[in-house]
């Protein structure tokens, strides 16, 4: 079964949950499931089974019906237990590990504004201090998706002008949780930052304090927006199903593959491995198709040739190949379809040419809902906290997030 038509089957149960134990009018209702409280189930549950418990009726005739229906309102009051209880997980979440999770892929217009957004929305309301940063610099939007109708007062671009000396500077409290450092493409030439200006702005968001840092990238694999992306401690690319969707999901892994084996060493090198000058050209020439129409190698073919001309390097170019571990996630499938023709098609290639297994972090429908909320600026998992695509979001940090 698919992860979508997992969701969507866990929505429905639920709904035929709420139908059973309320009516079939609040079960259609999304405002009815937001409101949903545990005091209401269980009030719910004791009405209903005041009513139909085996042992309040005489007659035998009636005895299988009423055990039926009894045990059809036992297991709609677990369904609706459980559901609240994962939504208010027990304990301190926490991200699995490190801080900042990169929402990317090589196309505009396919989600990851909508899901940096209501992800963020999510994490903060599981108490994680949140901050989202619109790093498409030169497509700045991610404000408006947080509610802001109008260019915003401080944005990043004041930092990246050394008009405040701290991002704090210009982080702003949003209205539905999370903190924002947003964008001004306005701006002429925002978009244009050079090497020591992104190293800058690199090193400042590392130094945000914050339990959760959601990075919106803008949509094309620019070396800047690479960059971001690799200094993420979670990449989710996201694809939709159209072809020049996930063609473009596989060449971002892929340019973003070769971006980090590139910089491996030197300025902008997570590993902090020292620069060598031999190692950068090899992996360069590499990775680089040639001007004679020789195309770059595959991952394998560059890990053997490493291990048969400079072996001294291999456990470093191993490290970086094994250190590339992005996700997947499937946005706007239509109801009844689910991710997996698209994931398994990005994830044979990458797996051929990356030597990487790809991930698939969650998938999200095509919700009228989330087209709504683009109009009307109002994200959609703050207008209906417990609504299909909500409970895709949270399924999708659920993965990214443990239990402390
Ligand atoms: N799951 C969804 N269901 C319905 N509509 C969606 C969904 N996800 C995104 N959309 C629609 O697609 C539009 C574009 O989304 P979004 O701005 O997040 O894309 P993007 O990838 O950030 O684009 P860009 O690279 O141009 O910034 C949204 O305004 C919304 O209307
Ligand atoms: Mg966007």
């Amino acid at each position: 079964m698919t992860v979508n038509r997992l969701e969507t089957d866990k929505m429905r149960e639920i709904k035929a949950a709420c139908a059973c134990l309320f009516s079939e009018a609040a079960a259609r209702s999304d405002r009815f499931l937001d409101s949903l409280s545990m005091d209401m189930v269980k009030r719910a549950y004791r009405r209903n089974a005041k009513v139909h418990h085996p042992d309040m009726k005489v007659s035998t005739a009636v005895n299988d019906v009423t055990s039926d229906r009894f045990l059809a309102i036992q297991q709609s009051y677990e369904v609706l237990v459980n559901y609240l209880e994962d939504a208010s997980p027990a304990g301190e979440a926490v991200l699995s590990h490190g801080k900042i999770i990169a929402v990317g892929g090589a196309k505009g217009g396919i989600g990851k504004s909508v899901i940096t957004a209501n992800l963020g929305i999510y994490l903060a309301s599981l108490g994680l201090r949140t901050v989202l940063v619109d790093l498409d610099l030169g497509g700045s939007n991610l404000h408006l998706y947080l509610g802001y109708r109008s260019i915003l007062q401080r944005s990043i671009n004041d930092f990246l002008k050394k008009r405040v000396a701290s991002l704090d500077e210009v982080m702003i409290q949003s209205p539905h949780g999370p903190l924002l450092i947003g964008g001004d493409s306005s701006e002429l030439g925002s978009a244009n930052i050079d090497f020591m200006k992104k190293m800058k702005l690199i090193k400042a968001i590392n130094g945000i304090e914050a339990d959760c840092v959601v990075l919106d990238l803008g949509g094309d694999t620019s070396y800047n927006i690479l960059d971001f992306f690799l200094q993420a401690d979670h990449g989710i690319v996201v694809t939709t199903r159209d072809s020049a969707s996930y063609i473009g999901a596989y060449h971002f892994l892929k340019a973003a593959m070769y971006r980090k084996l590139n910089r491996l060493t030197g300025m902008e090198s997570r590993s902090g491995e020292e620069k060598n000058s031999e190692l950068e050209k090899y992996i360069r020439e590499s990775t680089l198709s040639g001007n004679d129409g020789q195309s770059a190698m595959t991952i394998n073919e560059l890990v053997a040739s490493i291990r048969e001309e400079h072996p001294q390097y291999l456990s470093t170019v191993m490290k970086a190949v094994w250190g590339f571990n992005p996700y997947l996630v499937v946005n706007r499938l239509p109801v009844g379809v689910g991710p997996e023709e698209v994931a398994g098609k990005i994830q044979s290639v990458a797996k051929r040419w990356l030597a990487r297994e790809v991930r698939l972090l969650g998938s999200i429908g095509r919700h009228p809902d989330v087209e709504r909320s683009a109009i009307d600026l109002v994200p959609a998992i703050t207008r209906h906290p417990r609504s299909a695509f909500a409970t895709e979001i949270a399924s999708i940090a659920s993965k990214l997030l443990k239990i402390a």
